[in-house]
């Protein structure tokens, strides 16, 4: 993909501005908005994207996938991967992981976080908004978010962010192809291999109870699949489970 850079010293959030440019004409595909600061990140479910100034790397990725848009689940699990390839290559001794549906662990800590923004017309998807946050060279994190790592406090080096950007840019790139290219049974597999915890016994809140179940994948429609002790099956949204560290 040919990647179009929008750099911005400082912004509300990489996403709203995404869409606000889709609001007025189609940039091209492959376009990515890429700021130092936002001064309002948005992360899921309202919460904010803590990232000091300079640090990180928070961007958002404008794409116009053709396929169906109940294969949205793919394209997520997709990029997803494109970024456990990327901290992979660059973090090899390390267990690199992703924990449902889209952020990107190391051990047992948060290195990025991904907000996907789809429009639907119809069956289709009209665009797709890929929002990445990924720690980088902060070390120090001071909002109340769980559990933030990054890439320098795990090595203890500096990364050059425009070399990263572009490197990660390059995973995704290859990971958007497969799907492009229909390997989805690819995608899937591969993202199984790397869910953080797959069948490892923990206990979870699961629709306000504490439950112990093991993580035994995702379906069609992007749900986390579990089983419990007495081997019942139990399905999950995002907003019904919570893991317990
Ligand atoms: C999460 O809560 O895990 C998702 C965080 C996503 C943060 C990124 S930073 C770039 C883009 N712009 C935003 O406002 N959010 C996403």
């Amino acid at each position: 993909m040919n990647y179009k850079l929008i750099h911005l010293p400082e912004v509300e959030s990489t996403n709203t501005y995404a869409i606000t440019m889709l609001a007025q004409n189609r940039p091209e595909e492959g376009s990515v908005v890429v700021t130092d600061f936002q001064t309002n990140g948005k992360g899921t479910e309202a919460n904010t994207w803590e990232s000091e100034k300079g640090k990180n790397l928070t961007f958002s990725l404008i794409l116009y996938p053709t396929f169906a848009a109940d294969q949205q689940f793919v394209l997520n699990k997709a990029i997803s991967l494109g970024i456990n390839d990327f901290l992979k290559s660059e973090l090899h001794y390390y267990s690199i992981t992703i924990k449902w549906p889209n952020d990107i662990y190391i051990n047992d800590k948060k290195v990025c976080g991904i907000l996907i923004q789809n429009s639907v017309l119809g069956n289709k998807l009209d665009y797709v908004i890929v929002g990445i946050g990924l720690n980088v060279n902060q070390t120090h994190f001071i909002s109340n978010a769980p559990n933030p790592v990054s890439m320098k406090m795990t090595s203890g080096l500096e990364y050059n962010l425009e070399q990263m950007l572009y490197k990660l840019l390059q995973s995704i790139s290859k990971r958007y192809d497969q799907v492009k290219a229909g390997k989805i049974k690819k995608i899937e597999f591969d993202y199984l291999n790397v869910l953080y915890r797959l069948m490892e016994w923990h206990d979870y809140f699961i629709k306000g109870i504490v439950i112990r179940a093991k993580i035994t994948g995702t379906n069609d429609y992007g749900q986390l699949l579990l089983e419990t002790e007495s081997e019942k099956v139990v399905v999950c949204d995002h907003k019904e489970i919570k893991f317990i560290f």
